[in-house]
Order: structure tokens, then C-alpha cells, then sequence
């Protein structure tokens, strides 16, 4: 795909080094609240290039928070942009990069889009989404969840500087470290699964697995890992896209405010034990055989014995990590509108069938446990 990866703490200190390659004359920096509270803060500010800010952005960012960064980026005459922050600052970047040069009198979503040629940079400060290595940018229009995707709005260069996880809060840790393992899971069992997808995924999941306690206690070396993998994992789900568990997880964000990390982790074990035992409803063309051997590899990158061992050492990491349900007034009717909420589009990834009934029971294992 031809994006350069800069990896290691320090690593953004390469960013001069980018934009006297790619001739930069001024960058427009599109980056979230946690800014001023960076640890690579002084050296963005430090770089010795014009630039304009672009913030402001809600966290599921939305329509017109985009239209606000293309006029920005075109009045002040950028020639590059880099995205600092979370997968919402790299989503607004990637969007900002896609329609800067269209008709701004016609609604973005509804041009075709093309490679505008604007060099873009991201350096995530977390280690979850992988949107720095993926086409994929969500935003919201109307109030409903947009995908937009195009090959060009893949950074050119992502900048993996793990110093900046050091200072990130414990929960957040836990929520995006749990994203990257749930999207290294997904990735491997997805129906779309290649050949380098699924060794994407297997580093990612190993990775994680190896690094994770001494990533939480703090250790600096196991964030460059949990940053790697993290990468690891979006580099997956760039070739195949998420399965249930992602699919499940949106309503749960929405009605609890959970983060993404934590709706899709509590997801993830129900969708895969209703898989395990229902081999006979296997939807990928590669057959049930192949699907059961994804699931033994997925086990043994956890360095579990079986599949089912694999299920429930991922509930031990949840158990570990305190990763609980919220509280909910009336859970009945919860499940039900949980339930109604998943579109059957975004299962199509799923290698084995999951009729309503099935998320229901799904649903009702989260919910009730
Ligand atoms: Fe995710």
C-alpha cells in the first residue's frame, strides 16, 4: 500500500525529516483536547514549518466538523496535514485529505472521491484503532455513523512514537489495548481473511498477549510492543473489516457511553463461543474445517491449550481488567432494542450465520451475566 511506518519512542522527532522530503511549505495540524497534555506536544509545536490548528472536534466527529477543517486547511493555503490524537483526529484528517479538493457547494458524502494528493501524516496516541494504517474514517451526518473509505486516505506515513502512551490513563489503556486484541481476533476469523491479514493478526494478538501486563504497569518497552501490535491489528482489519463483535458493540456505546474498546471486548467472547458451537452454520466459502483452524491458531496465539480454554482466557482478561457491564434500569427491554439495533449488513463479515435470535442470546450473556 506503500505507507511508510516509523516505529519507536522518539520516532516523531523523523517529522521534520518527512516534510523537507515531501516539500512541505505549511501543515495544517488537526489534533483533540488531549493536546496540551502530550508528551511529543513541544516537539510538534517545535517543527519548523508554518502551520494552522485545527481542534474543536466532538469525539465521534461529526459531518461538519470536517467542512470546518477542509475551509480552514484551503483558506490558509496547507499543502500537508498532521493528525495527532486518538482515531477521531486521524478520521477528521483522512476526511479533510479526501474533500479538500472538491465542490464544497455539494453535500462530500455524495461525490465520488479521489486521490487528492495531499500528503498526510498520523501519529496515533493511542494504541488501539490502527486508523493510521487503515482507508477507513467514521463520522457522523444527521446524526447517523458514516464509513467513508478510499484507498488514498491511508496516511502516507504513520508515526508510532510509544512515548506518548505513557501518560495515558490507566482505563484508556486497558479500552484501546482491548480494541487492537478484539480487531487482531476479528480480522483472523473474518471471511475476508487472507494470507497476510491473518499474519497481521497473529502478530497483533501475540504481541498483545506477551506485553500486555507489563504495558499496564507501565514498563516502556512493552508500550513500543502494544503500539506495534495495535498497528498490527489495523493493518488487519484493513484488508478484511471487523466482524459481530464490532457490530454488537456501537448500541452499547451509544446507550452506556461505553468506549469502543470496552463495548467491543465485553461483546466479543459470546460471539465466539455461539461460533465454536455452531460449526454447522459456517458462512465462509473455505468451509467449516478451515474456519475450526483459524479458531485453533487464534487459541494457541494466546498460548491457549483449546478453543474453549482461548474463550475463557479472554474472560480472564476482561475479569483482570474489571471490564464489567454498566448498570441498566430495565435489562429486558434493553436486550430488546440492543437486539433490533445491529445491521445485518455489518455481519456479512462473520463466518458463521447469526440470525436475531442468536444476538439476542449474544445480547442476554452480556446484559444478564
Ligand atoms: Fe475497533
Amino acid at each position: 500500500m506503500g505507507q511508510n511506518i516509523i516505529i519507536g519512542a522518539g520516532s516523531v522527532e523523523k517529522i521534520t525529516d518527512i516534510l523537507n522530503r515531501i516539500g512541505c511549505k505549511k501543515f495544517l495540524l488537526v489534533c483533540d483536547s488531549s493536546y496540551p497534555f502530550l508528551s511529543i506536544r513541544e516537539k510538534i509545536d517545535s517543527l519548523p514549518y508554518e502551520r494552522a490548528v485545527f481542534s474543536g472536534f466532538t469525539p465521534n466527529p461529526l459531518y461538519e466538523d470536517v467542512c470546518r477543517g477542509v475551509e480552514l486547511f484551503k483558506s490558509e493555503h496547507c499543502d500537508a496535514i498532521i493528525a495527532v490524537g486518538g482515531g477521531s483526529s486521524i478520521d477528521v484528517a483522512k476526511c479533510i485529505k479526501l474533500y479538500c479538493k472538491m465542490d464544497p457547494a455539494v453535500n462530500y458524502l455524495t461525490q465520488a472521491y479521489a486521490d487528492t494528493g495531499v500528503p498526510l501524516i498520523a501519529v496515533p496516541t493511542t494504541a488501539g484503532t490502527g486508523s493510521e494504517s487503515t482507508r477507513y474514517a467514521v463520522i457522523y451526518y444527521e446524526g447517523k455513523k458514516q464509513s467513508v473509505t478510499h484507498e488514498s486516505i491511508i496516511p502516507n506515513y504513520a508515526v508510532l512514537d510509544s512515548s506518548v502512551l505513557m501518560t495515558l490513563p490507566i482505563y484508556q489503556k486497558k479500552c484501546t489495548m482491548l480494541d487492537a486484541l478484539c480487531q487482531g481476533i476479528e480480522s483472523w476469523w473474518s471471511v475476508n481473511s487472507t494470507e497476510q491479514s491473518r499474519d497481521f493478526s497473529m502478530l497483533a494478538v501475540s504481541l498483545i498477549m506477551r506485553h500486555m501486563d507489563a504495558y499496564l504497569e507501565g514498563d516502556g518497552a512493552a508500550a513500543e510492543k502494544i503500539m506495534q501490535a495495535a498497528n498490527y491489528a489495523g493493518r488487519a482489519i484493513n484488508i478484511t473489516q471487523t466482524t459481530a463483535a464490532h457490530a454488537m458493540s456501537y448500541k452499547l456505546t451509544s446507550m452506556y457511553k461505553l468506549p469502543h474498546g470496552h463495548a467491543v471486548a465485553i461483546c466479543l467472547p459470546g460471539v465466539w463461543e455461539y461460533m465454536i458451537h455452531n460449526p454447522d452454520k459456517c458462512t465462509d466459502p473455505r468451509g467449516e474445517a478451515f474456519l475450526s483452524n483459524v479458531f485453533e491458531n487464534i487459541a494457541s496465539a494466546m498460548k491457549a491449550e483449546t478453543v474453549p480454554d482461548a474463550i475463557g482466557c479472554f474472560g480472564n482478561i476482561l475479569r483482570k481488567l474489571e471490564m464489567k457491564f454498566p448498570k441498566s434500569d430495565d435489562r429486558d427491554a434493553d436486550i430488546d432494542v440492543l437486539t433490533a439495533s445491529v445491521n445485518p449488513i455489518r455481519l456479512k463479515n462473520t463466518p458463521v450465520t447469526l440470525v436475531p435470535d442468536a444476538i439476542r442470546s449474544i445480547y442476554e450473556r452480556i446484559v444478564l451475566e
